[in-house]
């Protein structure tokens, strides 16, 4: 199965004035997220990210935005270099959190990824190219998804095309919501 299942980014927190401080709330396989300060009422963080890709997914001026995709606040540039052999790039993005056990956006999301598992195990003879058309698939095909949600699958699409980015919509925590329960694809691709 192609997925990102790498280890946790093991590097320190790049010595950095805004980092400098900071408390950290999340670590994955790329990126070390740290706490922001609230600015109007809403909270952000500090992502610092260690992918070309993420970094895209973050930054790029045709990157996915709308209802279902994470606000960027700002771009800080960089901080040193991770040891992946990538700057680490240091983006303020809106605070989000995990699903919890129930309610809309955990079955919205336990559904979106199901399906594109599913949809994985069709198209698994493809090898590489699987993650890619099994997110067409997605986007494509009626699956009780409102408008919003599919043409966000659409944009994810296109953004993978277009970056040579992989899909990973199957782990959890690349999932995440919003305050009021808004389903948010927070890290939905990684680098080939
Ligand atoms: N915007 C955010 N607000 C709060 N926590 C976050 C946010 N984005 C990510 N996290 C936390 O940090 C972890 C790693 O972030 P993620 O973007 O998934 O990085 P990676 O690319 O390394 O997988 C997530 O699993 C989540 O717990
Ligand atoms: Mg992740």
């Amino acid at each position: 199965m192609t997925t990102d299942l790498g280890e946790i980014i093991r590097d320190p927190v790049p010595d950095h004035p805004l980092l400098n401080g900071r408390k950290e709330i999340g670590r994955g396989e790329n990126t070390i997220v740290l706490d922001g300060d609230v600015v109007d009422g809403q909270a952000r963080v500090f992502k610092v990210l260690s992918s070309p890709t993420d970094y895209a997914y973050y930054t790029a001026p045709d990157r996915p935005t709308g209802r279902h995709f994470p606000v960027v606040y700002a771009d800080h540039g960089t901080a040193g270099r991770s040891s992946k052999g990538f700057p680490f790039h240091i983006v303020e993005v809106e605070k989000l959190y995990p699903l919890p056990g129930n309610g809309d956006a955990a079955e919205l999301a336990a559904k979106i990824s199901t399906a594109y598992f599913d949809a994985c195990m069709t198209w698994r003879n493809l090898a590489h190219d699987m993650g890619r058309i099994a997110l067409h698939h997605l986007a494509v095909t009626p699956m009780g998804w409102n408008e919003t949600l599919q043409e966000s699958l659409r944009a994810l699409e296109s953004f993978s095309g277009e970056y040579d980015a992989l899909p990973d919509l199957i782990k959890a925590d690349n999932l995440m919501m919003r305050k009021d329960g808004t389903l948010v694809f927070s890290d939905p691709v990684f680098m080939e």
